[in-house]
């Protein structure tokens, strides 16, 4: 397929080349800053754009990988109709196009992208969404031709696996850099957690994470719990955290105080 490109950030990054890579034609890659859009535009041998009345109206289909606050302002300014258009995002709605585009969808990969990291996106799973059965056939037959993961999702239902997301990886990860804070204070390398944090996310590729948990909350240890807090103490953001958590967990599991 012909494919313009509306993004050049982390996402577009990836994307990009692995449709080209998939046989596609990368035909332009707008992005607001011309430096973002010939980095890209040139790892993909596309035009680059830095204007939107620019962007070619003839591709057979438009990824709108820009930050969710710009995406609707982006569409309004498009000069023409195009022919299938699908963003990526996991929270903003099939609602977000101008009412005269006729085929729109999303087009959501639940992966996290970094620039800097390699991502196989033959195993990431596409969420998809589409306004009526010929967007449908586009994005599916483009989701099939890069992903073996692919599954058609309404808005509501994207938006709730993007909150789950939004904890089992955002959370997760803002939860590292505590433990890496806290661990450098004491002039102690993360490295050390390195082997627990794979085998916590080993183990619940194998069962529940419910099953899996441990700690001082889940075993109710009153005792333990206090002596961290007491480590905590004059550090608000993290006492916070510290002690919401434990009251999720105690909350959860019911063992009685020891
Ligand atoms: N990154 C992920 O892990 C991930 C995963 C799944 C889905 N997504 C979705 O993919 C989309 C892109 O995410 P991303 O992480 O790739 O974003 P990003 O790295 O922040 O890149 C955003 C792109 O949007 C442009 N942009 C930012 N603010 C703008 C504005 N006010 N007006 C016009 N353009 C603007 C940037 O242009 P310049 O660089 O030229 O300034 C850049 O091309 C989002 O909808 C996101 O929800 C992201």
């Amino acid at each position: 397929m012909k494919i313009v490109i509306l993004g050049a950030g982390n996402l577009a990054w990836h994307l990009a080349p692995f449709l080209r890579k998939n046989g596609h034609e990368i035909v332009a890659v707008y992005s607001r800053t011309k430096f973002s859009a010939v980095a890209l535009a040139n790892k993909v041998k596309a035009i680059p754009i830095d204007k939107i009345e620019d962007i070619p109206s003839n591709a057979d289909i438009y990824i709108v990988a820009l930050q969710d606050k710009a995406v609707r302002s982006v569409l309004k300014s498009l000069k023409f109709i195009p022919n299938c258009i699908a963003h990526t995002s996991g929270s903003v709605s099939i609602s977000v196009f101008p009412k005269q585009f006729k085929n729109t969808g999303v087009f959501y990969p639940l992966q996290t992208f970094s620039k800097t990291r390699k991502v196989n996106l033959n195993e990431v799973p596409f969420l998809l969404e589409s306004s009526n059965l010929k967007t449908k056939k586009i994005l599916s037959s483009l989701a099939n031709s890069i992903s073996t993961n692919v599954h058609f999702i309404t808005s509501d239902k994207r938006k709730k696996i993007h909150l789950a997301a939004v904890f089992a990886n955002n959370f997760v990860n803002h939860l590292y850099s505590i433990a890496s804070e806290i661990l450098k204070e004491s002039k102690l390398p993360f490295d050390l957690l390195k082997p627990l944090i794979l085998e916590t996310a080993g183990k619940i590729l194998e069962d529940s994470p419910e099953k899996m948990q441990t700690g001082p909350a889940r075993r109710n240890d009153q005792e333990i719990i206090k002596s961290h807090l007491q480590l905590l103490k004059g550090q608000k953001n993290r006492k916070a955290i510290y002690s919401l958590l434990n009251a999720s967990i105690i909350d959860k599991f019911k063992v009685k105080a020891k």
